[in-house]
């Protein structure tokens, strides 16, 4: 690990209103250590009932309930313990990660609606914080929470390898719970996956570069502890060729979501951005690296898309900071900015400042123009060295652009400094879950990346992107067959659709029709993933146009694990 200092970044150019940042993450980084803490069972002040090692989402209970346990959100949390423990910043934490490692690698032997360990168990994204399975319905499954959780025990195994000089306890301990999450990686990573707002069920650029991420560790722990790393290495090859295939030239950004009917802008990206962070890796665009090109043009992309939607930034210059939240089509409690989409545009640019300032210059390519000519208009593609004048102005306008995008994220922040889920649009008031651990989080994180603390590599530098992507193992499907007992007049047919791709996602104008072979039962086959959660509507359709829905409320299986499944219905 090397630091930097914030004052030799800040040398950079005067920054307006920096003392006032300073002073914000000075009284807001003890409250949101000890808000994150507050979230931690056995015994956080608010995370009563959660087991040790469970980080509750949220102490809220209602509108949102909050007060459950999801993979990705602890990972991230212990993601950032791991690391301060690791470098030293904090080295009170072990008995916090122990207990979060024992309390995960229960979780992955819990059977739950997605599966059993062995069954696709590991893509279940939230579980009770008595560590007993959530039975409701729900997106599921998310594939990027066994990435997330193996990243973050990786880590805390390279340090003990450091730190210890002896492999016995990983290899008993840590290498079996992380290889259960590796190989669900490895075998399922080609699948579709709900995204990591829990929304669309395609594939996620965030999920795929998080588990590029999570396979290039593995396989080089797995070598390291002489463990066959073979299927690591290859799927990491074929996940880092797909994950180029979400860049959208004509728009300049990183298609969050391979469907779902939006833009495709998205904090998604961004958060992938500072999440596979590897300081040896330079701005290397084929991991998207806060400083790559793609990643810059995307982010800018991003952060655009809110200026006009949000009330608090009517009035701010078009090259100014603004606030952010997940994607511009929210509506999710309003559809606001959120503190962990805000803070991460300003993590991003303080770990670009990181990489330049370390290499000594920064390269404009015509991909990033548009970027970088918010803080330079006259600026033209090349490369520009540390003691150019070019490479001043920029890195200070980026370092002001961080410095303010955290300074909307303070002036919204209550003076007692807890963290919400949201901030209303329209004058800045928190909003939705209060106490969020994970804003919490990404508070602690965009201070670190501003202190100039950089994390360890992970195995970024260098690769090469195959120049065929495989698919990785075929995704397998089970056939299930759709009955339902419907009477229709001349002209009508049914017709299903649901919640997954195989059933057109809900949309009604390219749902599937049904056979009436066997009138009045009207059949289909569908081959669905296997061992996931589906609902479903049948629709009557007159010569090809809609007359109804199924009434409420929708229909509602899991797929078998193998094998295939008969569904006798009689439309409601
Ligand atoms: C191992 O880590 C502990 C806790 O951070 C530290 O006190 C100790 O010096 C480290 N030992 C080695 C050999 O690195
Ligand atoms: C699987 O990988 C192939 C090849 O990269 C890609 O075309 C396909 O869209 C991927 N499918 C999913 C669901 O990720
Ligand atoms: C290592 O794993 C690969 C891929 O799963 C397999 O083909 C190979 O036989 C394994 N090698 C050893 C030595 O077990
Ligand atoms: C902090 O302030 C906010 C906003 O005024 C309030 O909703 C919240 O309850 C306060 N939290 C605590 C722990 O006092
Ligand atoms: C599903 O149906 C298809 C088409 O009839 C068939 O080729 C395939 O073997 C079936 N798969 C299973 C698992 O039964
Ligand atoms: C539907 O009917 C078929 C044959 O009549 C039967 O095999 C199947 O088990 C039934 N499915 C359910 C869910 O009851």
């Amino acid at each position: 690990m090397r630091v930097f200092a914030v004052s030799a970044l800040a040398l950079c150019g005067a920054v307006l209103g920096q003392s006032s940042v300073d002073s914000y993450v000075a009284t807001e980084s003890p409250i949101a250590k000890a808000g994150l803490l507050a979230n931690i069972g056995p015994s956080g002040a608010l995370a009563s009932g959660a087991s040790a090692g469970v980080v509750i989402a949220s102490p809220s209970t209602v509108n949102p309930d909050y007060l459950y346990t999801w993979v990705r959100d602890s990972s991230l949390v212990f993601k950032e313990l791991i690391d301060e423990f690791t470098t030293g910043k904090d080295t009170t934490l072990l008995g916090q990660i122990k207990n979060f490692i024992a309390a995960e690698s229960t979780l992955q032997q819990t059977s739950n609606p997605s599966g059993s360990v062995s069954t696709g168990g590991l893509g279940e994204p939230k579980f009770n914080i008595d560590l007993t399975a959530f039975t409701g319905a729900w997106g599921r499954p998310q594939r990027d929470g066994p990435a997330l959780r193996s990243t973050a025990m990786i880590t805390y195994a390279n340090w003990l390898l450091t730190n210890t000089s002896s492999s016995s306890e990983v290899l008993s301990d840590l290498w079996p719970i992380i290889k259960l999450d590796l190989d669900y990686v490895a075998n399922n990573w080609n699948q579709s996956t709900f995204d990591l707002w829990e929304e669309l069920d395609y594939s996620s650029f965030w999920t795929t570069a998080v588990q590029h991420r999570s396979l290039r560790q593995g396989a080089t722990l797995a070598t390291k502890l002489g463990q066959n790393a073979t299927l690591y290495t290859a799927q990491a090859n074929n996940a880092l060729c797909f994950l180029q295939s979400y860049w959208n030239p004509t728009g300049g950004y990183m298609t969050s979501n391979t469907g779902g009917g939006r833009s495709g802008i998205d904090a998604n990206t961004a958060l992938a951005s500072i999440h596979t962070f590897d300081p040896e890796a330079g701005c290397d665009a084929a991991t998207f690296q806060p400083c790559s090109d793609k990643a810059l043009s995307s982010l800018k992309v991003y952060v655009d898309s809110f200026r006009s939607i949000y009330a608090i930034n009517d009035g701010i210059a078009s090259n100014a900071a603004v606030a952010t939240g997940r994607y511009p089509e929210d509506v999710y409690q309003g559809g606001n900015p959120w503190y962990l989409t805000t803070a991460a545009v300003a993590e991003q640019l303080y770990d670009a400042l990181i990489v330049w300032k370390a290499q000594g210059s920064l390269q404009v390519t015509e991909t990033s123009l548009a970027f970088f000519k918010q803080f330079l208009s006259s600026v033209t593609t090349g490369t520009y060295k540390s003691s150019s004048s070019t490479f001043s102005t920029i890195t200070a306008g980026v370092l002001a652009f961080a410095e303010d995008t955290l300074a909307i994220h303070a002036k919204y922040t209550p003076t007692n400094g807890s963290l919400a889920e949201q901030f209303s649009k329209s004058n800045g008031t928190p909003l939705s879950a209060f106490d969020l651990t994970w804003s919490y989080a990404a508070a602690l994180t965009v201070f670190s990346a501003r202190a100039g603390t950089v994390p360890a590599s992970w195995g970024a530098k260098g690769l090469t992107v195959p120049s065929v992507c495989e698919l990785g193992p075929p995704a397998p499907t089970v056939n299930v067959t759709f009955n339902v007992d419907a009477t229709t007049q001349l002209g009508e047919d049914i017709y299903i659709c649901g919640s997954i791709p195989q059933l057109q996602n809900w949309d009604p104008d390219t749902a599937l029709i049904m056979s009436p072979a066997n009138y009045p039962i009207w059949s289909i086959t569908v081959a669905v993933p296997p061992d996931t959660d589906i609902q479903y509507k049948y629709i009557r359709k007159n010569n090809g146009v809609l007359e109804e829905w199924e009434s409420d409320p929708n229909n509602e299986f899991t797929s078998p694990v193998s094998g295939t499944a008969t569904l006798n219905d009689t439309w409601r």
